[in-house]
């Protein structure tokens, strides 16, 4: 695929097929994803792949933590402003293809849910920082390799969301995985073959404008 083509068609997509991705094809997007820049080459980056009933019996944990309204362990950051506007406009992008009413909390609450279950994919890269590598820092170069999981991951026909809803409950995580406490979650990233029925998936999210965020200087 074309690099120009990639970008542009990098989405985030919300509803699989529940066809399994293998573990090559996994590993290929990561191996590909890995040439992230990085600060000072750190790579301050470790996967942690789920699949199977290993991600089902986390996902049930993530929907129990949500009835019995547990304090998440990671929250949203609350956007301001023009940051804020655009996240209204993507919600309204969004409810308004899944015909979610604004004040339809049962299906509002579908809606959240799903992303607690990773959209029922069919798998989950979550990406992890170890306590050793500065929180700041490591978010960049995380933010990096994120990026190119989604774009790499087009090669192979597969479609993913970047979620912080994956990490946002920790306990199921932390109970079924395994990990040492020096392992911190950051992100996931849902990763399966797009299903295309599903209205979510042909949202194109807006931009703003360039000239809104850009300043030139010394150019004619
Ligand atoms: C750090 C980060 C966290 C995100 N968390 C979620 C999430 O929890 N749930 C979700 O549906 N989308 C999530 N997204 C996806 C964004 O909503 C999406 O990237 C944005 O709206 C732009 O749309 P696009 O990816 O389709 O271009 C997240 C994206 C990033 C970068």
């Amino acid at each position: 695929m074309e690099l120009k083509e990639g970008i542009l068609a990098r989405k985030s997509v919300r509803g699989f097929k529940p066809d399994p991705v293998s573990k090559e094809t996994i590993e290929k997007v990561l191996t590909l994803a890995q040439r992230a820049v990085s600060a000072m080459n750190g790579q301050p980056w470790e996967f942690v792949v789920l699949t199977g009933d290993t991600m089902k019996i986390i996902a049930e944990e993530n929907m129990k933590d949500l009835d019995e309204k547990v304090e998440p362990d990671i929250k949203d950051p609350a956007l301001v402003d023009e940051y804020k506007a655009r996240s209204v406009g993507l919600a309204k992008q969004l409810f308004g293809v899944m015909e979610i009413e604004r004040h339809d909390i049962e299906k509002r609450n579908w809606w959240v849910r799903r992303g607690y279950r990773f959209f029922d994919a069919p798998a989950v890269i979550l990406i992890c920082r170890d306590e050793r590598c500065d929180e700041k820092g490591a978010a960049f170069d995380i933010g990096a390799v994120t990026q190119n999981v989604c774009l790499a991951a087009l090669e192979y026909g597969l479609g993913t969301c970047t979620e912080l809803q994956a990490v946002n409950y920790q306990r199921g995580l932390r109970k079924h995985l395994n990990l040492p406490e020096s392992k911190h979650f950051v992100v996931g990233i849902a990763i399966g073959y797009p299903d295309d029925s599903f209205p979510a998936n042909n949202v194109v999210s807006e931009r703003a404008p360039l000239e809104e965020v850009t300043s030139w200087y010394g150019f004619e």
